[in-house]
């Protein structure tokens, strides 16, 4: 079954979300509509939600809950993005500019805060104590995760299994806690909402490890954003940690020099790129995904 043919059983659903996300992303303050819009109808796939979806069917719940707890986890998701832009000096996102070069630091930030705090207000409003403690913890566990790549930064000596907790709380955990919700919304006994999670676990790794691979393959037509943003963000990704694992020292030195340049030109990408590809990084990251 493809991805599409999914999206489409579950479109009406889909849209109640949509309804509860414009509702919520209200104010006073134009601004706030103003940025939530810009990027939540960025062309995002809503695949935290569908998870909600799909986990909460597989359960036997179908109640209303669910879409504003897909809303409430769409928002964090949606908050983290206006931070991570702005973490990462980012230019572009899903093709377009980033909020946070349209219309500064300072407001997506605010704007990230807001719908973070909705979100919670949302959780807070649904009542459910399961669902405050997951969705609390797995917020808990982005900022981990996201400090430790910050910390992380250029180090190329970074290991398989530090990279791997990192993607783990930055992304993979509220694709976790979108699985997990499904069983809980359905009331089901802990462990079941547990082995969810740990599908979502894999599953949002796995995500992860295809958009660094991403990175260093697509073109920004068909990506949103330029090759090799990740080195010059000064991230060390699956496959370069992988080609950095086998390859020789002068070839390590080199990347350690290009890695903590201030500006990397086209070719200096290239030739991270090629080294990669040398050593198999795409391969082996894949084959991890
Ligand atoms: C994108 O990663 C960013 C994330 C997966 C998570 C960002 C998390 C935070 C900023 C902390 C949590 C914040 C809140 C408000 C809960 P990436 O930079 O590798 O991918 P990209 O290419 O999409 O930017
Ligand atoms: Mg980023």
């Amino acid at each position: 079954m493809e991805i599409q043919e999914i999206l489409q059983s579950y479109e009406k659903d889909l849209k109640k979300v949509e309804a509860i996300l414009d509702e919520n992303k209200r104010s006073y303050v134009d601004l706030i509509p103003d940025i939530s819009s810009y990027i939540i109808q960025s062309g995002g796939k809503r695949l935290r939600p569908l998870l909600v979806m799909i986990a909460s069917d597989l359960c036997g719940y179908g109640g209303e809950r669910r879409y504003s707890v897909a809303a409430a986890i769409e928002f964090i998701h949606t908050a983290s993005l206006l931070h991570d832009d702005v973490i990462d000096h980012a230019d572009t996102r899903r093709g377009k500019r980033s909020a946070n070069r349209v219309w500064g630091n300072s407001a997506s930030v605010l704007v990230g805060d807001y719908l973070y705090s909705k979100s919670f207000k949302m959780i807070i409003d649904d009542g459910d104590p399961r669902i405050q403690e997951l969705l609390s913890t797995a917020t808990v566990l982005m900022v981990e995760g996201e400090t430790a790549q910050l910390i992380s930064s250029g180090d190329i000596a970074i290991s398989e299994d530090t990279y791997l907790s990192i993607i783990e709380k930055k992304t993979a955990i509220l694709i976790s806690a979108a699985c997990a919700a499904g069983a809980v919304l359905a009331d089901l006994p802990e462990n079941r909402s547990t082995s969810l999670g740990t599908f979502g676990l894999c599953l949002g790794k796995a995500f992860q490890v295809t958009d660094d691979i991403l990175d260093y393959m697509a073109e920004e037509k068909d990506f949103g954003k330029a090759m090799g943003m990740d080195l010059k963000e000064g991230k060390i990704t699956l496959p370069l940690i992988r080609a950095l694992a086998v390859c020789g020292g002068e070839e390590r030195n080199r990347v350690g020099k290009l890695v903590r340049a201030k500006e990397l030109a086209e070719a200096e990408i290239r030739e991270v790129t090629s080294l990669i590809g040398k050593y198999g990084g795409i391969e082996y990251a894949l084959e991890k995904a």
